[in-house]
């Protein structure tokens, strides 16, 4: 079983970006905690990160029949992008949305998010451990349908 860990825009900038809000690991920090993570739980972890909305639209379609299901943090696309909702609904892929602050906390703009209308649920305001919250999440979202 493969789930895919995707990550949006400035989330590449992790470690040095506002560290008092998103915390002080890199990505590639988060992102080797939730394969070893994966081991754990008899799952394959591929990630991804971009800046681009259309790069990140891809993935999502190319995740349908190679993944079962998908980890999302859209950064600031979750505030803005219908086409990302719109490709999470597409692909009827069990997707879970993630973010390391705590959004609805946060400025009034942030507290609306696109992506939660298509998710199967929204994890945030835990920091990095929120993406292996989800995993473990994620997992037991599939077990259950799984005979
Ligand atoms: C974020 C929250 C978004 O509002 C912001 O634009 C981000 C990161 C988070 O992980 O807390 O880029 O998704």
């Amino acid at each position: 079983t493969r789930v895919l860990i995707l990550n949006g825009p400035n989330l590449n900038l992790l470690g040095t970006r506002q560290p008092e809000v998103y915390g002080s690991e890199t990505l590639e920090m988060i992102e080797d905690r939730c394969r070893r993570h994966g081991t754990t739980l008899g799952v394959e972890v591929s990630c991804f990160q971009s800046n681009h909305e259309g790069a990140l639209l891809d993935q999502i379609h190319a995740a349908k029949g190679t993944h079962a299901g998908i980890i999302l943090n859209a950064g600031a696309y979750t505030h803005t992008s219908v086409a990302l909702m719109d490709a999470i609904y597409s692909v009827e892929l069990p997707t879970i949305e993630v973010h390391l602050s705590n959004i609805h906390a946060r400025e009034a703009f942030r507290q609306t998010s696109y992506i939660s209308k298509a998710v199967i649920g929204q994890i945030c305001g835990f920091g990095s451990f929120g993406y292996l919250l989800a995993l473990d999440a994620l997992v037991q979202h599939c077990s259950g349908k799984q005979d």
